[in-house]
């Protein structure tokens, strides 16, 4: 995706953001574009309060004059992400750039979760890539072997020598197996009762609206805004 693509999808996301929202900022090389924009905004004089889900997105906010939001009560206006696949029901793998767990909590605590991407990331099944795991670094051996039981593959992100870290303390499991993920909340589930498991990058039944951009612009999918 061009740079002028995902610019594109975050402007567009750009114009649901209102005057006094508290708005999740996703992370990643498309909604950078939005928080960049939610700065500008915060610049023209509106005022947008900003919760990072991560500590480079905070970092971008703080650069921007965005002020941040890392305690909450009550709920997120909008949050705007990535992802780096979507099926057909707008369900979502993410965390290939290691923010899936802060992503979630800000999608999970948000009224409206909107998803910018390029078309390149629509695909009919997920699963054509690796589907991230975030895990505790203790006994994290043990939660792997726990993993390849169920049949998968997976591979230590960043390697074992040197090991990715993410801004909770934990590890990424990049999983992958044969075929596609036919069930994805099923498959969600599974992961989830595996201890050691802190999150996975599955975002099911979750998106509200998803920005594509293409050749011909951006357009938005979806259901209308509103509550969940
Ligand atoms: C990070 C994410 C990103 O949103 C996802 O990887 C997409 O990133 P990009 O916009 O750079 O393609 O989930 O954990």
């Amino acid at each position: 995706m061009t740079d002028e693509l995902k610019r594109a999808a975050a402007e567009k996301a750009l114009e649901l953001v209102q005057d006094g929202m508290l708005v999740g900022l996703g992370s990643g090389s498309t909604t950078r574009f939005f928080t960049e924009g939610v700065g500008r905004l915060v610049s023209q004089g509106m005022k947008v309060r900003g919760v990072p889900t991560s500590r480079e997105t905070a970092e971008l906010a703080a650069q921007h004059g965005i002020p941040i939001v890392t305690e909450l009560v009550g709920q997120i206006d909008l949050a705007v992400d990535g992802a780096d696949e979507v099926d057909q029901a707008l369900n979502l793998i993410k965390g290939r750039g290691g923010a899936l767990l802060r992503e979630k909590l800000v999608a999970a605590a948000s009224k409206r979760f909107v998803v910018v991407i390029d078309e390149s990331k629509l695909v009919k099944d997920l699963g054509v890539g690796v589907l991230p795991v975030e895990v505790v670094p203790f006994l994290w051996r043990s939660t792997a072997e726990r993993l390849t039981a169920l049949g998968l593959s997976l591979v230590v992100r960043g390697g074992e020598g040197t090991p990715y870290i993410t801004d909770n303390g934990n590890l990424i499991l990049d999983l992958s197996g044969e075929g596609g993920i036919s069930d994805p909340k099923e498959f969600g589930a599974e992961l989830k009762k595996i201890t050691g498991v802190v999150e996975h990058g599955l975002f099911v039944g979750m998106t509200d609206t998803v920005i594509v951009a293409g050749a011909d612009g951006p357009k938005a999918i979806g259901r209308p805004p509103g509550p969940r």
